[in-house]
């Protein structure tokens, strides 16, 4: 008898085809940064499209602790910054999710100054956050970190921080959507170069020029942003989650099946597509916000993580699981975090043959994986973990969904609508 305390875990039967359709929630990523971007608005935001997901309620937590009167109706959120007058955010709430770091541009470019912690690494990285304090320094800030905390403040009698021209050493999607925000209501035109691309740093640019932010370049790697004085409220749709969106599309090809991923946006799909069809499953373009898999044979190919357009990150995981079946040999680097190749271990208890050196993994294709109990480190690995399972004989327990809980809404009923075999057993003690 095993003395862990019963932990909730999915269990899953392998080896069934999907068929159906599935409606891909808000993005995650885009609706953590657009929270703390409602920050720099004194009046109401009405957020649509918001994922229900541990994640967000997190961040809705680090927003109502400094102040912001919070409403929640189905998935319309409606933020109300009025009253923002704290501007230390709590350390609890911060360790546990590192995108309420976020939060840092808008209170200093709103209030003058800002006290964060540090958010402190995390299973795939160390996480620093050099890039973003580097940037609001640039535009004047006066930023001390002691006790594990980032404490910043505006120098000069206006308060206000100043446009800047900006150079990232790295195209950091975090840091990017520090500096757009802060200098969203800084003074002057600030120019952010070798910036992030990724589909979320547009949707935080156009969420922020629907309030009346003055933001161009937005997707390319040069932003400009032309500070204003104030904004005012704005009722505003969230995208797609283009990674929930490529996890069911893996699901469908793992598993050989034919199915419906509706309510995406495509552009932002196309590093993913374009691999899956390099592997062998056809991804159909349905009408404007549906695609459909079909299945065929499925063979190796070599994945290189890269920032935007590049293959994402946040889909290497689930890609390494597809070409554990895939014949031949695989070659997996991950280039942007320096620790996530942490789901290799599991796939190996499930039978897959990989080999680990340094940042990447050759991945030799089996005929089959075999069920097991399983172990998910990470969010995304969870993903792998679970897709897994679905192609493996037999019975898998994926425990952890600590992890999964945090970035995939209602994971399991969806696959169950695509008649997967799936359960969630909410004390499971191994
Ligand atoms: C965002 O993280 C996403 N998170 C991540 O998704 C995603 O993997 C990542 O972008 C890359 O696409 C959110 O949007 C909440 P980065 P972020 O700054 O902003 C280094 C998921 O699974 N770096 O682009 O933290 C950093 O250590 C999550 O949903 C510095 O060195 O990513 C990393 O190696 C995981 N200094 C690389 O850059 C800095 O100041 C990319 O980080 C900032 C970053």
């Amino acid at each position: 008898m095993s003395n862990s305390t019963p932990q909730p875990a999915l269990e899953i039967i392998g080896r069934h085809s999907l068929n159906g359709e599935v409606k891909i929630s808000g993005a995650k990523n885009s609706a953590l940064a657009i929270m703390a971007g409602t920050l720099l608005c004194g009046d109401d935001c009405r957020l649509s499209n918001m994922p229900c997901l541990a994640d967000i309620n997190t961040m809705g937590q680090v927003l109502a602790s400094l102040g912001v009167k919070i409403k929640k109706t189905g998935s319309t959120w409606e933020f109300n910054p009025r009253d923002l007058k704290a501007v230390k955010a709590p350390y609890d709430l911060v360790s546990q999710l590192r995108a309420s770091f976020f939060v840092i541009g808008p209170i200093l470019t709103r209030l003058g100054v800002a006290q964060v912690p540090l958010p402190g690494g995390c299973a795939i990285g160390s996480r620093p956050v050099e890039l973003h304090v580097r940037g609001l320094q640039a535009m004047g800030a006066n930023v001390i970190i002691e006790h594990g905390v980032v404490n910043a403040s505006v120098k000069g009698s206006s308060g206000r921080l100043k446009g800047a021209n900006i150079f990232l050493d790295y195209p950091s999607v975090g840091a990017t959507e520090t500096i757009i925000m802060a200098a969203t209501l800084a003074e002057g035109e600030t120019v952010i170069k070798n910036a992030a691309k990724e589909p979320e740093i547009v949707d935080l640019a156009n969420f922020c020029n629907s309030m009346g932010a003055k933001i161009t370049g937005a997707g390319t790697d040069t932003i400009i942003i032309q500070g204003v004085s104030r904004l005012h409220s704005t009722d505003y749709e969230i995208i797609p989650d283009r990674i929930e969106a490529g996890t069911f599309l893996v699901a469908g090809a793992i598993t050989h099946s034919e199915i419906l991923v509706t309510s995406i946006n495509y552009d932002h799909l196309i590093p993913a597509i374009a691999k899956l069809e390099e592997i062998g499953c056809r991804v159909l373009r349905e009408d404007e916000t549906t695609l459909r898999t079909i299945p065929g044979a499925l063979k190796a190919s070599d994945v290189e993580t890269l920032p935007h357009p590049g293959f994402p990150t946040d889909m290497q995981a689930q890609f390494m699981a597809l070409l554990t079946i895939s014949e031949g040999n695989s070659l997996v680097t991950e280039t942007v975090f320096e620790n996530r190749l942490r789901h290799v271990a599991e796939l190996k208890r499930l039978g897959a043959n990989i080999k680990v050196k340094g940042n990447s993994a050759l991945v030799c294709g089996v005929p089959m994986l075999s069920g097991a109990p399983v172990m998910a480190t990470d969010l995304r690995a969870s993903a792998a973990l679970v897709i897994a399972g679905l192609a493996a004989d037999g019975k898998t327990i994926v425990q952890g969904l600590q992890h999964l809980d945090r970035g995939y809404e209602n994971l399991e009923q969806k696959l169950q609508g695509l008649g997967a075999k799936i359960q969630r057993l909410p004390h499971y003690q191994p």
